[in-house]
């Protein structure tokens, strides 16, 4: 256990006392004989008061049930998709969509946050396979971590743009298609925590939509193309920016998905859409 003078100087240094807790136990727990622990705690609280977000240099954040590892290569997992993930959990619940093998999508999978967790929460409730899709080849890299360290079958990992990463034979045939794709507008990059800057620029931003909607044209692509993907009551659920969900219902809608619903985060905003193909 790291000293009181260790901590105190940890907490100064990173403003935090439960940052300093969780630097000084992630230290201890990886110490290698004869390492200097308190070396390797002030070098971490050193970059971490230098604006580098505490889960990359921990290295693995929780996201629901499971211990994620997470890099610079991928978004850390953030709580609001956790509740996309139970939005869209009690909605395939609600109807069941399939014929007892669930097929889920995950598109711009990251970590694998997303789809290793309805992997890991639904398996005792269905045969289950959870397809992880990126275009980004090194978050899909840290997401087969992930997996492997869940120790599951039943993950295809699959690298391209949305639904191109997609086997053909897939169309018409999806339970339950979830993402949170880039959202951020270009416009509001320089008002962002400077903290973000660490994460990929691909997991962030998207452009705006054709109509003007600041960084929507990825939400919009994917609720454009999911309908042909489902199968008949099968699922959809996004996350997106709160000044975005009003255009999403209406998209969603008018694309033919019934029973759109808003997703509402813990701060109790509006921060996606579900909805289920007819
Ligand atoms: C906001 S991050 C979400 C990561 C993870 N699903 C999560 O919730 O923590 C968006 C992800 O979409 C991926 N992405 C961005 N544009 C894409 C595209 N055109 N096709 C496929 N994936 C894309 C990024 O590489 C990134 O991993």
């Amino acid at each position: 256990m790291a000293d009181g003078t260790l901590r105190s100087e940890v907490t100064k240094t990173v403003g935090s006392a439960q940052e300093a807790l969780w630097i000084l136990e992630h230290v201890e727990s990886h110490a290698r004989s004869g390492e200097d622990v308190a070396d390797e705690a002030r070098a971490l609280a050193s970059r971490r008061a230098a604006g580098e977000p505490l889960q990359y240099l921990l290295g693995s954040w929780p996201f629901r049930t499971l211990e994620l590892s997470v890099t610079p290569s991928a978004l850390i997992p953030r709580p609001e998709t956790e509740q996309v993930v139970e939005a869209a959990l009690r909605r395939w619940r609600s109807t069941r969509p399939g014929d007892g093998h669930a097929i889920v999508v995950d598109l711009g999978t990251g970590t694998g946050a997303i789809g290793l967790s309805l992997l890991a929460e639904l398996a005792d409730e269905t045969e289950i396979t959870v397809w992880l899709t990126d275009r980004s080849p090194d978050a899909l890299e840290l997401a087969r971590v992930n997996a492997g360290r869940l120790g599951a079958e039943g993950i295809e990992i699959r690298q391209g743009e949305w639904f191109a990463a997609l086997d053909g034979p897939l169309a018409g045939s999806v339970h339950l298609m979830i993402s949170n794709p880039p959202y951020v507008a270009e416009r509001d990059r320089a008002g962002l925590d400077p903290v973000l800057s660490h994460e990929p620029d691909e997991a962030l931003f998207s452009a705006d939509s054709a109509d003007g909607v600041p960084g929507f044209s990825d939400v919009e692509t994917l609720i454009r193309g999911a309908l042909p993907w489902l199968a008949p009551g099968g699922v959809l659920a996004i996350e997106m920016a709160e000044n975005q969900v009003e255009a999403a219902r209406g998209l969603a809608t008018s694309s033919g998905f019934v029973n759109v619903e808003t997703i509402i985060d813990l701060a109790g905003k509006p921060r996606g859409v579900v909805g289920e193909a007819p």
